[in-house]
């Protein structure tokens, strides 16, 4: 009874996916990072996976991995651009013969840099796919789950999304209406016998981290971020998976006012991402207002 005990309390924590949810799982941006990681681990409990991205010869490069180390579950992969209304409707209309009863909108676009300099086509794109296409998806297949009296929806935000993070201001806000929008809809559907959650983890080394990984920022590792949020569904509606991002969370919501998490967050981002001030495109007007004004009339200070 004590090993039982003990099992429970630091073993691998079962989580009965497929008993408590159906037997398919949606992952956007399965195909690598933290999508792949939640597809592969879906996989281990038994549920069929349908993983999305754009390029398909990487999710059929990703889908062989999972069958090779899970050969009695399904994958299938559609490539869909989540970006546009036409990749949603895509994407929903693949899964029209399987009841999803796991949704997983990870997919999503980094941008950072000045937000003024972003390239609008960039800036339309991730706000489509990081705020419009989690949305429509959590609404589609949640209304499916709420007829069904069952389901799971688990959203992926940032640690970056609660707070003011200068050069990320476009992602933050989009990460910030994913947070928002999953607690919100955790307390909404839980009545109806959907879970729902928020993966919020910190610096995960895949792709997206790339600038950070580069000058030996510390990371997470996209399996256990996959599995922090898989195992808080039903549990509770925000996972942070380390202990050290719950702390700075902590820190940046509760403790500190804003304008000092706006301040060291902009500190250390122009470091890592070498970020130029003034911008080249606000030099010359920088360097304008510095400069002492010969029309204003007077003499300038020190210049006599
Ligand atoms: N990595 C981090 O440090 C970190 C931290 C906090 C939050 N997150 C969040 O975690 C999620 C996953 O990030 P990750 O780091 O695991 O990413 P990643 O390894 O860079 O993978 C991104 C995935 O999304 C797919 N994707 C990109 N654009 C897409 C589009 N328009 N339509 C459909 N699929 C698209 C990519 O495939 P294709 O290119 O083939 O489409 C790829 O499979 C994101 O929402 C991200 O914001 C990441």
């Amino acid at each position: 009874m004590l090993a039982s005990l003990w099992a429970r309390l630091v073993g691998p924590r079962e989580l009965r996916l497929r008993a408590r949810y159906g037997d398919w799982a949606l992952v956007t941006g399965g195909h690598s990072g933290i999508g792949f990681a939640c597809a592969e681990q879906l996989a281990a409990e038994g549920v069929n996976v349908l993983i999305c991205a754009r390029t398909q010869s990487k999710l059929d490069a990703a889908a062989a991995a999972i069958k090779d180390a899970h050969p009695r579950v399904q994958v299938r992969t559609v490539a869909a651009d989540c970006s546009e209304q036409a990749g949603v409707d895509a994407l929903i209309a693949a899964t029209k013969d399987v009841e999803v009863g796991i949704v997983v909108p990870d997919a999503g676009l980094f941008l950072h840099g000045w937000f003024v300099d972003s390239d609008a086509d960039e800036l339309r794109r991730m706000l489509f796919l990081n705020v419009a296409s989690p949305a429509l998806l959590s609404r589609h297949f949640g209304r499916r789950m709420a007829e069904r009296g069952r389901g799971a929806i688990l959203l992926v935000s940032s640690v970056i999304g609660l707070a003011p993070g200068p050069y990320f201001a476009g992602y933050a806000a989009t990460k910030s209406f994913v947070a928002t929008l999953g607690e919100t809809l955790s307390a909404e559907m839980a009545p109806l016998g959907v879970d729902v959650s928020v993966l919020v983890p910190g610096l995960t080394r895949t792709e997206m981290a790339t600038p950070f990984l580069e000058v030996g920022v510390p990371a997470d590792s996209p399996e256990h971020a996959a599995r922090c949020g898989l195992c808080a569904l039903g549990r509770k509606p925000l996972a942070i998976p380390l202990v050290t991002y719950r702390l700075s969370v902590l820190l940046q919501a509760h403790v500190l006012p804003r304008f000092v998490t706006a301040a060291a967050y902009r500190l250390i981002v122009e470091k890592v991402l070498r970020i130029e001030r003034p911008p080249p495109f606000a030099a010359s007007a920088v360097a304008a207002a510095a400069k002492p004004r010969s029309d204003a009339g007077g003499t300038p200070a020190g210049d006599s």
